[in-house]
């Protein structure tokens, strides 16, 4: 098995508010990241891809086709845009940073062959950044 990341970067706005709180629950909670106005972010997606290689090409998926899947399944979905108000899944989920990377992973999965995929990692600023491996179980549609 061997493993491959293309790094790809993209700026939308979000908020960390929940519609099903309070706006006090929403300020204790969220507090300045709860302003329903929105803030931005220059978020860096790194996908992780693994798979055996191909012994006529040596490798196991065109980095290339990979570009194209993961602008189109969530660059060209995310870029400049207000996360809340625009895509369905997070009028009803806060877009967190570990929202978000579990909505990536279940935009790619299903769409990567002759390989899949090991790990989603999403950085919301350079100092923090989250990890998913595919193991939470949940279905996100
Ligand atoms: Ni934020």
């Amino acid at each position: 098995m061997i493993y491959l990341t293309r790094r790809v970067e993209f700026s939308a706005a979000h908020t960390l508010y929940n519609p099903d709180m309070s706006p006090e629950e929403n300020e204790q909670c969220f507090g300045k990241c709860g302003n329903p106005k929105g803030h931005g972010h220059n978020y860096v997606l790194e996908i992780t891809v693994k798979g055996e290689i191909d012994k006529k090409t040596g490798f196991f998926i065109n980095v290339d086709t990979l570009k194209q899947i993961i602008r189109a399944e969530v660059v060209d979905v995310l870029d400049h845009r207000f996360i809340n108000v625009e895509i369905d899944y997070f009028k009803k989920n806060v877009p967190t940073c570990e929202n978000m990377a579990m909505w990536v992973w279940s935009r790619l999965e299903s769409k990567l062959e002759n390989c899949s995929l090991h790990r989603v990692r999403l950085y919301e600023t350079r100092n923090n950044y989250v990890e998913y491996y595919g193991d939470a179980g949940e279905e996100i549609r």
